[in-house]
């Protein structure tokens, strides 16, 4: 490994492929921190009522985009949630807002495993029962982003994603040959793997908390909820093979950072809420995580080349400059009548964006 001691970075405006921003107040306290960091960003729709059908993902677009401050140039890309009984017609008219004019664009379909995450009771119970809207999508060319978790309770929690991808994944993809899947926020090698052998339709996502930390980060010295996300941090040996498939140059791997915000008080609770709030320095601790292996040199393609061109989107204009700079992360944010705690709170960060 050579040490890489550039003083800035400078690369093509990048995109989140998966980002949570919420609703109402707390939308406005976070979609600015995106805006900021990302030309577009995957917008997820486990909103509390979740986002089903087109009517309800461009009403949602409008309201990102008037949420965000005047100045950012930032296109909120839209996914419908996946259901047992999601009509396949709303597949067509999701391929519709594709066309030019026709308001904020759905580009993809969200399958949660039901009680897999936060928002996710009206997900899919049984995968065969989306079969015809699968099938639709496969036409229509509409992605699918998995959340690879199964919830049987025999299952350990640690070995959900490995044991997804067997029960669910695998099959998945054998009866759909022709559907471009996302795996979203991978945490386990199996799951590197997995997608690494896939081909060329298949590829994942990866967080920026889960290449820099495994699950000690969750229990050093006391029980640390702001390090509690799903699906949830993992070994060591899994963080290092997650920053070897970031950082290989494989196409089927990019920047999604399920920047998930929770008031502090709900994650900070005897039942606390699963996510990392990562938004407001995605970029940031992604070059953090590159630097750390001495890849910063791959961090464009990654954060603004593979997601696009898997997406069949154009690639950004502009562009995002990083310099290596230490400051302080904030201890919290207002969000709403509460307060969002990010990651990283008061630690310092090595990295800026200007
Ligand atoms: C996400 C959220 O809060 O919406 N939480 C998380 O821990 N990642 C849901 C999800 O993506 O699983
Ligand atoms: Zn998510």
């Amino acid at each position: 490994m050579t040490t890489d001691t550039r003083a800035s970075l400078t690369i093509t405006r990048p995109d989140d492929w998966h980002v949570h921003v919420r609703d109402g107040q707390a939308l406005h306290a976070v979609v600015g921190h995106t805006a900021a960091q990302f030309g577009r960003a995957l917008i997820m729709p486990n909103l509390r009522t979740p986002v089903t059908t087109v009517a309800q993902a461009q009403a949602y677009g409008a309201r990102i985009r008037a949420a965000v401050p005047a100045g950012l140039a930032f296109e909120p890309l839209m996914a419908l949630y996946l259901t047992d009984n999601l009509d396949p017609s709303e597949i067509h008219r999701a391929r519709k807002t594709q066309d030019a004019g026709t308001g904020a664009r759905v580009v993809a379909l969200k399958l949660y495993p039901a009680g897999a995450t936060t928002n996710s009771d009206a997900g899919v119970t049984d995968l065969r029962k989306t079969y015809k809207a699968l099938e639709a999508m496969q036409r229509e060319g509409l992605l699918l982003l998995v959340h690879g978790e199964v919830t049987s309770p025999e299952v350990d929690l640690f070995d959900r994603e490995a044991v997804f991808i067997d029960r669910q994944l695998i099959p998945l993809r054998r009866d759909f040959p022709g559907l471009r899947i996302v795996f979203e926020h991978i945490t386990t090698r199996e799951a590197a793997q997995y997608v690494n052998e896939a081909g060329p339709l298949t590829a994942a996502t990866i967080t920026a908390h889960h290449l820099l930390y495994n699950r000690n980060a969750i229990f050093s010295g006391g029980i640390r909820p702001h390090y509690y996300c799903l699906p949830v941090l993992k070994r060591e040996a899994h963080r290092l093979a997650l920053v070897q498939a970031a950082t290989s140059a494989n196409p089927r791997f990019f920047l999604g950072t399920d920047s998930a915000p929770h008031p502090a008080h709900l994650k900070e609770h005897a039942s606390g809420c699963a996510g990392c709030y990562t938004a407001f320095a995605a970029l940031e601790m992604y070059a953090e995580a590159f630097d750390a292996v001495g890849a910063l040199n791959r961090l464009e393609a990654f954060a603004s080349f593979h997601g696009a061109d898997f997406y069949g989107l154009p690639r950004n204009q502009g562009s995002a400059c990083l310099q290596r700079q230490a400051w302080v992360a904030p201890e919290s944010f207002a969000f709403g009548e509460a307060r969002l705690k990010p990651l990283r709170a008061g630690e310092t960060l090595g990295w800026k964006l200007q």
